[in-house]
């Protein structure tokens, strides 16, 4: 496995590669790997002959008053997980080689941006859509792997990549999850024992709304109530936003007709944003009909 760190290296290797009709798989991530970002490098693995994997914390997907700063990193750990899942090449640039000056353009992709973490963190999408895009254009991968534990991410990245006319399929791949439900994620290290416990309200909430659409035929408005009233019993919980959405557009649905009634000409997403502490989790689960 080879670790990179500068742009020309990395590109001189994929043109390489692809003059020897290889095809390229690419995983962007922000490290401190666990078994989510494992699964998009085993799908990208069983499908690529060389998969490139980023190890990169954007600062631009950041807020100010986010948690860019204490963002876990391992980079060693990180190496060892790459080279056992083997990866070809980690790709892990300093700030100073993706950004190396001020920068005039960014990407920003509207309307699926407008609610759920678009509207709770100001700026985030513009900082992700322009960073997947560098990388992009950087690795010119075949394929490219996203988690949809992330999935208003995908979607964005899906739309980018549909109206730029971008050349790469982006694979979508499902959500990894602890033994007891709780979405893995980088950020769950920040748990404290009481946090962890309680954050299993996620899952559970996600679990129950199937009984509440298919038996209960609740609409979109009376499940979000079921939702928050099940979440905020966790006393250590801040909810962020809890939303009943149209998926991929990411629109509110019809308030006043039972979702199961929808679910034939629409697909459907809850989402939902819960801090415990200064940690947010999020998690989703998707609805399509069938
Ligand atoms: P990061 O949070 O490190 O996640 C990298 C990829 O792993 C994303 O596609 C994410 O959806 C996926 N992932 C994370 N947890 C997962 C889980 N439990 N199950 C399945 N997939 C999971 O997302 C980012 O980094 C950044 O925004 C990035 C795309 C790298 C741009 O900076």
């Amino acid at each position: 496995m080879e670790m990179m760190r500068s742009i020309s290296q990395l590109k001189q290797y994929i043109h390489r590669k692809k003059e020897q009709k290889l095809t390229i798989g690419f995983v962007p991530t922000m490290g401190y790997l666990h078994e989510g970002h494992m699964s998009l490098m085993e799908k990208a693995t069983s499908q690529c002959d060389i998969v490139v994997l980023s190890i990169y914390v954007n600062p631009l997907q950041f807020g100010p008053n986010e948690d860019f700063d204490e963002y876990p990193r391992d980079m060693e750990r990180d190496m060892q997980i790459a080279r056992n899942m083997n990866v070809d090449v980690v790709f892990s640039p300093t700030t100073e080689e993706i950004y190396p000056n001020k920068i005039y353009t960014t990407v920003s992709v509207s309307n699926l941006t407008s609610r759920l973490c678009g509207a709770s963190r100001p700026g985030h999408f513009d900082g992700v859509s322009t960073v997947v895009m560098k990388l992009l254009n950087i690795v010119e991968p075949h394929k490219a792997y996203f988690g949809q534990k992330d999935a208003q991410q995908v979607a964005v990245i899906k739309q980018m990549v549909t109206d730029l006319n971008m050349n790469v399929e982006i694979v979508p791949c499902p959500i990894i999850r602890e033994k007891d439900g709780l979405a893995l994620s980088s950020r769950n290290v920040y748990l404290d024992k009481a946090e962890r416990e309680q954050a299993i309200k996620l899952f559970e909430s996600l679990e129950q709304s199937e009984r509440w659409i298919e038996e209960q035929n609740v609409t979109s408005f009376e499940l979000e109530q079921l939702l928050y009233e099940h979440i905020s019993s966790a006393h250590l919980a801040n909810i962020d936003y809890i939303e009943v959405l149209s998926f991929p557009d990411m629109q509110p649905i019809e308030n006043n007709i039972p979702i199961s009634q929808l679910l034939s000409n629409h697909q459907v997403i809850i989402a939902l944003a819960v801090k415990f502490g200064t940690t947010r989790l999020i998690d989703n689960r998707i609805y399509t009909g069938s």
